[in-house]
């Protein structure tokens, strides 16, 4: 290799062996100083110590040890890309959210899926749920529907949403996961039924983000230009059909690509053959809704589309890669309660928790500017707020504007547009049981809606898992449980632990 000055010094020329040419910028530091050396520190003579005043190591070192954040506290292990949303079915009879008026309107959006227990670098094929979070550019503000590939959740208090997630987790001592404590949790909590049954079929083990379906799970509230109010649960359903990994194939992977699901799509994408989805809702009319067969609130249960059949809406279509992973996925800070007028939360328990608790996690995650982050950035809107300074303000920062209202310098004022929906609440405070306890005969219907074939899949993978543990009183409360599901289903998870058990 050959090294000529050129003429701008600002750059120079290099000449290979096999005599390809190559232009090369200079490296600067942070501050826009040139960078005398990348390979030899200053020293104190060729064999002595090495300077304090060598700014550029210091610099470098200093960088390098900073470049970790705090990953998610959970669903840290995921993976975005961005694309389009376009609106195949007017919903103006149901909710005025602009991204929703007028068939072949278009929005951008962003996608990022993930696991739920892992931590960053963890095996995306180990079997869990997958978040399936989503968010739209659209022209008034970012609307996220943060949902998961499930369309019901463990819990329906978020009070038990850090106990769980602890279960899920490591275990304190040992730092190891602990099938133990998952089922020490689950076989505690029965409302963790329906989505135990999920985890453990053969959805728990998608083949890729693009072929599964995605819920927004909670029921959400949408609201029309005449200010009539319906209630709606959101449905993705895959284009590319649902295909799952066999658990031998979902282990192979584990160990031999541990980003599979991150490969694949990265892949499909540059190759063009983009994952997709069907937008589809239920729409419940509001007072039908609050007296529906099941609290349609409790996110444990599902709305059943023979009562409430899905309409769809639109195209979701990911279409561009990440520019840089760091800066658009993991900055990416993504939460229910970024709504748009039109919709609007639910009384939900579980997303009520949610409402405080992403932009909490993010503020901690990102610091307190994370919404100036590009990714976190309304397209198209123009940002008029009182809020200013803060660690990394890297914005105009309102300049010499009037940070305080109200005020008489023409100042920006609140937009009745943003005003919610009235509704009325009744009853005592206190901590209520709110939600049906049955918590078997859905995960039941849903049992019974099985092949032989997944029946299987889902009794051989909880028996491998829950025949592992210490505990034979866990072991029991749990085949309660599927047994108040459906006899079969309790039934042959006892039999294949029992036959576990004989083999040890
Ligand atoms: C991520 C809390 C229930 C789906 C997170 C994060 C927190 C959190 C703090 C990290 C946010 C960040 O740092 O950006 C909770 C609490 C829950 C709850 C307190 C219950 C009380 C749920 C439910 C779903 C869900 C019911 C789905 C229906 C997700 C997804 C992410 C996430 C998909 C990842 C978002 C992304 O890709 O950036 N959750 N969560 N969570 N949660 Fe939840």
């Amino acid at each position: 290799m050959i090294v000529y000055q050129h003429a701008d010094e600002n750059v120079v020329l290099f000449v290979t062996n096999e005599g390809k040419k190559m232009v090369k910028t200079k490296i600067t530091t942070k501050g826009g100083q040139p960078f005398a050396n990348n390979e030899h520190s200053l020293s104190a003579g060729a064999r002595g110590p090495l300077l304090l005043q060598d700014y550029q190591l210091v610099e470098k070192l200093a960088h390098f040890n900073r470049e970790r954040i705090p990953e998610r506290v959970v669903h840290a292990n995921g993976s975005g890309a961005k694309g389009y949303f376009e609106l195949t079915n007017d919903m103006s009879a149901y909710t005025k959210a602009d991204l929703f008026q007028g068939v072949g309107k278009k929005t951008e959006v962003f996608a990022r899926f993930s696991q739920v227990a892992g931590e960053q670098g963890y095996p995306d094929t180990i079997r869990d749920v997958h978040g399936f979070a989503t968010r739209f550019y659209t022209k008034d503000g970012l609307y996220d529907i943060v949902g998961n590939n499930t369309p019901v959740f463990f819990l329906n208090d978020p009070l038990k949403f850090p106990d769980f997630i602890h279960s899920q987790k490591r275990e304190p001592q040992t730092g190891l996961r602990d099938a133990n404590m998952q089922w020490d949790y689950f076989a505690h909590a029965p409302e963790s039924l329906h989505q135990v049954t999920i985890l453990f079929s053969d959805r728990g083990l998608p083949y890729g983000y693009g072929y599964m379906h995605g819920y927004g799970s909670h029921t959400f509230k949408w609201v029309n230009a005449k200010g009539e109010q319906f209630w709606v649960k959101y449905h993705f359903r895959t284009d590319h059909g649902v295909k799952n990994l066999t658990p031998t194939d979902a282990e192979t992977l584990a160990s031999v690509n541990t980003n599979w699901y991150r490969q694949e799509m990265f892949d499909a994408i540059e190759e063009g053959d983009f994952p997709s989805w069907t937008l589809k809702v239920q729409i419940i009319p509001y007072e039908e809704g609050l007296n529906y067969k099941y609290d349609i609130f409790d996110v444990t249960k599902v709305v059943s589309q023979k009562d409430y059949p899905l309409i769809e809406v639109g195209k979701f279509v990911l279409d561009r890669n990440p520019d840089n992973f760091f800066k658009d996925v993991e900055e990416a800070a993504l939460a229910p309660s970024n709504l748009v007028p039109g919709i609007e939360a639910s009384m939900d328990k579980v997303l009520q928790g949610r409402l405080f608790a992403y932009s909490d996690a993010q503020r901690y995650r990102l610091g307190a500017n994370y919404q100036d982050i590009d990714v976190n950035q309304p397209h198209g809107v123009e940002i008029h707020s009182y809020e200013r300074d803060g660690h990394m303000t890297t914005t105009e920062n309102g300049g010499g504007d009037v940070n305080y209202e109200p005020n008489g310098q023409g100042g920006p004022v609140s937009d009745e547009r943003g005003t919610i929906a009235e509704y009325p609440v009744t009853g005592e405070v206190a901590n209520h049981l709110a939600y049906d306890p049955d918590y078997h005969s859905q995960p039941g219907d849903l049992y019974r809606l099985m092949t032989e074939a997944q029946k299987e899949i889902l009794t051989d993978e909880i028996a491998k898992s829950l025949g592992s543990i210490e505990s034979e009183e866990n072991q029991r409360l749990e085949i309660e449980q599927f047994t108040k599901a459906d006899p079969d289903y309790g039934q042959r998870v006892q039999k294949k632990i029992a036959e576990i058990k004989e083999r040890k």
